[in-house]
């Protein structure tokens, strides 16, 4: 290794694909989020993941897959993440500053993508824990607005302050002005925000797919009838055991999973990084 002098600590790309740290916040002792500079070259579709991460102690990388929580037309690139005291990666990615770097493969995929669902008038955001990710990002895309009437966004998480990061940010939705201009006045009346939690007490307690199952859901928002594949469209993001069971409850309202090449009525996604 060469010795580190000031002017190599400046000027050397440190990592392969590296990205500097902007901004880093800590919602709770297991949530944080970050941003991070955008590679100029680097084009994704609102909704996808890249691979990130840093040097490991062998100095190779070590990299996971994150949903970007930015939308596609932001300068900056945001991630939302758990912290897992011994996760290989997160152990360590949780003690970022701003200016540290990180490395960021630009080849951004997924399925939570606009693409992947057939047209539909009601949007559904399905999401667990940090599966809240990559609809932070679809939530700040015109295009969801452009295609549906109503978006509904269901965040179940174990305690109240891991809905903060969606909560503030659905908030900050609400107000922002730019975003009223860059997708129309009004837009964000189409927002329905449905936060429960299942192991703190909370206006709404209990998991979303058992909610789904006794109509509580609909009764809440006032949807008669539930879901309907002539009109309602779905997309997922959590734990595979929570995917699992959301998929079994979507088709039996008649929904059928689609992909980029094969677009349907609903899509699902693993929440990365466990
Ligand atoms: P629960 O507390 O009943 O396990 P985690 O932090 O483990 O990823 O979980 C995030 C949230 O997702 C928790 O509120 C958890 O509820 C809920 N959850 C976990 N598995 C499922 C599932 N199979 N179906 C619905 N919700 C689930």
């Amino acid at each position: 290794m060469k010795p580190v002098t000031e002017a190599t600590a400046v000027k050397a790309p440190v990592l392969p694909d590296a990205q500097t740290v902007l901004e880093v916040k800590h919602w709770t002792d297991r949530l944080f989020s970050f941003k991070v500079t955008r590679p100029q070259s680097l084009r994704f579709r609102s909704g996808e993941f890249v691979m990130i991460g840093l040097l490991g102690d062998n100095g190779k990388p070590l990299l996971r897959a994150y949903s970007i929580a930015s939308p596609s037309w932001d300068e900056e690139l945001e991630f939302y993440s758990i912290k897992v005291q011994d996760g290989p990666l997160t152990s360590k990615l949780q003690h970022i500053q701003p200016g540290d770097q990180i490395i960021l493969r630009p080849k951004p995929v997924g399925t939570l993508v606009h693409d992947a669902l057939l047209p539909g008038k009601r949007l559904w955001f399905f999401a667990t824990g940090t599966g809240f990710a990559p609809f932070a990002s679809l939530l700040r895309e015109p295009q969801t607005y452009e295609d549906y009437d109503e978006v509904i966004i269901t965040h179940t998480c174990r305690e109240v302050a891991e809905l903060e990061y969606g909560r503030q940010l659905i908030e900050s939705i609400r107000k922002d002005e730019l975003l009223a201009e860059l997708i129309g006045e009004g837009f964000a009346d189409k927002i329905r925000y449905y936060p429960t939690t299942t192991r703190e007490q909370s206006p709404k307690m209990g998991r979303i797919t058992d909610l789904l199952k006794d109509g509580t859901v609909f009764k809440d928002l006032g949807i008669e009838g539930g879901i309907k594949p002539e009109t309602d469209r779905a997309m997922v993001c959590g734990s595979l055991a929570f995917n699992h069971d959301i998929k079994a409850i979507l088709e039996d309202f008649g929904l059928r999973e689609g992909a980029n090449s094969d677009p349907k009525e609903f899509v699902i996604e693993k929440a990365f990084v466990g």
